[in-house]
């Protein structure tokens, strides 16, 4: 058997540019310190790279003020301040059955604990959320839009400019998860609409786990839901509400930072569009291949426009998991099955039933190479169940 193929890229990015691993054994070597508590150069210097990765990133998602992009630990961890901090009881919000836990699981507790009201807008037979859907939801009390730009399951890319150009002409703030979309194609918040947008840190942006965060559009107000050390100003008895400290509590990621920091000007360096383009010929060929195995349902996958580097299929007669540790023990190729802590994308595609599907998630060290082995071994599982 070959080494490993990784095609599990939608869980997170594996391996890492060179550049993120150096970059971090060096500056945890070298300035490993907590930023922002002290006056010494070490902390300085720490500081400095912290900042340095607010303005990248700012400048990355096309924000305003660095002060207004805080670090979180991931996007599920950003989509609850943000979840938490803009609803409360008496509201309403609309979200899509696109989402991942990240966004449904905070809504649902808002729901149940909160009274707050939700509005699940579905996906249409290619897999897309139809913007003209989201002004019919809209009520008085409508307080929040949230919508995940990049499906994790099926791939569709949804079409956040016009969902967010219906927010803008209501009032109504509009927050994008870009868990699987930052790092694979243009993230503007300007030209999208986006009010508020979260990111995770290790998937496409190709730095490591722990690290994420969110920006915070200069119009837009997030109340405090926790509280804690900021490293300035600790005589104030309540957490600061100037940004970044505002969402930002305890001692951070640094070494999450670094990875990040490297994995940004990786991407950067690369370019969005060569990624991209790399990855869907890839996605393509895949499909493609696949199409041309008697026994496979493909999900949503008909011309890949508007699509990311992700495919969600079955093996007709296989439970998905089965599939999944057969593509890993007998050919060592890492995919994710189940249901992808995405259930009512599941659900409305009728997999649920069957325990989910299995995803290949295509990254940009994916070879053509990879691609046609994982074609062959679909191919050899379909034909042994016909057997
Ligand atoms: N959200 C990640 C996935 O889709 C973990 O696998």
């Amino acid at each position: 058997m070959g080494d490993l193929i990784f095609l599990d890229n939608g869980a997170t990015s594996f391996p890492k540019p060179e550049d993120v691993y150096t970059f971090m054994d060096q500056f945890y070597r070298s300035f490993g310190v907590n930023p922002g508590r002290s006056g010494y150069d070490l902390c300085m210097e720490t500081g400095e790279l912290v900042e340095d990765t607010r303005k990248l990133l700012t400048g990355f998602f096309n924000g305003k003020d660095p002060d207004r992009l805080c670090f979180s630990y991931n996007s599920t961890d950003a989509l609850n301040l943000i979840l938490f901090g803009m609803l409360q009881k008496g509201d309403h919000a609309v979200s899509t059955t696109v989402e991942h836990n990240s966004v449904l699981r905070p809504l649902y507790h808002l729901q149940q604990f909160y009274g707050v009201e939700v509005d699940l807008i579905p996906f249409n037979d290619k897999g897309f959320i139809d913007p003209d859907e989201f002004p019919k939801k809209f009520k008085k009390n409508t307080k929040l839009v949230a919508v995940n730009h990049g499906s994790n399951v099926i791939g569709t890319i949804q079409p956040v400019k016009e969902i967010g150009e219906h927010c803008r002409k209501h009032g109504i703030p509009f927050v994008v998860d870009s868990s699987q979309t930052a790092g694979k194609i243009p993230v503007d918040i300007e030209d999208m609409n986006i009010d508020v947008i979260a990111f995770t840190g290790h998937k496409s942006l190709l730095g490591p786990t722990g690290i994420g965060g969110l920006y915070v559009g200069e119009n837009i107000e997030i109340r405090h839901t926790r509280a804690g050390g900021t490293g300035v100003r600790s005589a104030v008895r309540t957490h600061l509400y100037e940004y970044p400290y505002r969402l930002e509590y305890g001692t951070m990621n640094v070494l999450g930072v670094a990875g990040l920091n490297a994995g940004v000007k990786w991407v950067l360096k690369k370019g969005l569009h060569d990624i991209h383009d790399h990855e869907m010929k890839l996605t393509k060929m895949l499909r493609d291949g696949l199409r041309e195995i008697d026994g496979i349902t493909l999900y949503c996958q008909d011309d890949l426009m508007d699509h990311i580097a992700i495919l969600l299929f079955n093996v007709n007669g296989l439970e998905a998991m089965d599939t999944g540790t057969m593509l890993d023990v007998d050919y060592n190729i890492a995919t994710r099955t189940g249901l992808h802590c995405a259930p009512l994308v599941h659900e409305q595609l009728g997999t649920a039933e069957i325990h989910g599907g299995v995803r290949f998630g295509i990254g940009p060290f994916n070879t053509e190479e990879h691609i046609q082995t994982a074609i062959q071994a679909v191919k050899e599982i379909a034909e042994s169940r016909r057997k």
